[in-house]
């Protein structure tokens, strides 16, 4: 797979370069406003409605129809230009149309930059299960141009955010202070540029040794297990939660934990803590919904059967997987987001 972190200019002579008949590119509402113009380029595009109800069986059959429509054969190559949703779900179409079809990531949301379009997981949800379907498919080329952060909203920022940080306190100390400085709404696409590729570095090392999630991948998870169980409770509320904004909730209790179970530096954690209630909204949660996140949680698929398995850090860089945890704990950990003040 290539890597490519071209300009602006460098992308259009990039996609100029490539043959133009049999190129299809997939996008969104928005990002066939905010980004297809961007591309200076006359493709064919297959647009989708924004948001997560498009990582659905309908829009996966009206994006095989348009393909069908189109005419696309073994040799055509699918462009996803879009956020996590657009990468997930054009990433499975192309591993599924005609038993697989190249495809390239040109992913506009920080969420994708840092995650969701390198990794190789498509897919997309089935009925309220989240990720239920999909393969392991990398694309050919995996290409970040910055420059389309310029019209994200600030919200969808911050929440792909989450997910960096996630990597630095896997990758250790010096990425995690590095981080613990960093306004995000206050960074111009060149600053990202080089606190992406570290994070992507980091990932694709990870993905490489373990394609297939058996063992070192799973430390990708950091914050998902209670992470997860939060995002799902909060989609059937009135106010829903973007994912990394859930994340970030999931990430300051597995701090918290790590503190009390695989004894992560007091200190530090407190300096996690604060910045993480600092960037990301922060959550008051009723008790009834706690319940609901405690016995979501330990229904995981990452669990082993009736018990709740976290990945957990001793310090930055130093992960414990499989860490079994119980109700009790999560309450405590969850209290103690809700009782902590910066
Ligand atoms: N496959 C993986 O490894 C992986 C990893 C993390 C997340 N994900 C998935 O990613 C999805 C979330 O991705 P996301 O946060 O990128 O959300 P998204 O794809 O829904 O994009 C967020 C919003 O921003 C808009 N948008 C995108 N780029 C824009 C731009 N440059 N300018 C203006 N608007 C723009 C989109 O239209 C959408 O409304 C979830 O479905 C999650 O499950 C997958």
């Amino acid at each position: 797979m290539d890597f490519i972190y071209p300009s602006r200019s460098e992308l259009q002579t990039h996609l100029h370069a490539l043959p133009s008949d049999r190129i299809i590119i997939l996008c969104d509402q928005n990002t066939q406003r905010a980004c297809y113009p961007k591309l200076n380029v006359s493709f064919p595009c297959i647009v989708v409605p924004p948001g997560e109800a498009s990582k659905s069986f309908d829009t996966l059959e009206y994006v095989i129809d348009q393909l069908t429509a189109l005419n696309a054969d073994r040799s055509t190559l699918l462009i996803n230009l879009g956020g996590g949703v657009i990468s997930d779900l054009g990433g499975f179409a192309a591993s599924i149309y005609l038993r697989g079809i190249r495809f390239i990531n040109i992913p506009t949301t920080l969420m994708g930059m840092v995650d969701a379009s390198l990794g190789g997981k498509t897919g997309i949800n089935f009925q309220i299960l989240k990720n239920y379907l999909g393969t392991f498919t990398h694309p050919n080329q995996f290409i970040v141009c910055p420059d389309f952060l310029d019209t994200l909203p600030e919200r969808e920022l911050v929440s792909g955010y989450a997910e960096l940080i996630k990597h630095a306190l896997l990758i250790g100390e010096q990425e995690l202070q590095s981080v613990l400085n960093i306004i995000p709404q206050a960074l111009t696409p060149t600053e990202w540029l080089p606190i992406i590729q570290r994070s992507n570095q980091f990932k694709w090392e990870v993905v490489q040794a373990d394609f297939r999630e058996s063992g070192l991948r799973k430390q990708l998870n950091l914050g998902h297990t209670i992470g997860h169980a939060i995002e799902s409770i909060m989609m059937s509320t009135s106010s829903p939660l973007l994912h990394g904004e859930a994340i970030a909730v999931g990430l300051w209790c597995a701090i918290h934990l790590s503190e009390r179970r695989t004894s992560f530096d007091t200190q530090l954690a407190q300096s996690v803590k604060t910045y993480l209630k600092d960037v990301f909204p922060v959550l008051s949660l009723e008790e009834k919904v706690l319940n609901q996140i405690v016995e979501l949680s330990l229904k995981d698929k990452k669990n082993d059967q009736d018990t709740r398995l976290m990945v957990l850090l001793s310090s930055p860089g130093e992960v414990v997987l499989d860490v079994p945890v119980s109700d009790d704990e999560v309450y405590s950990a969850l209290y103690a987001y809700l009782n902590h003040t910066t």
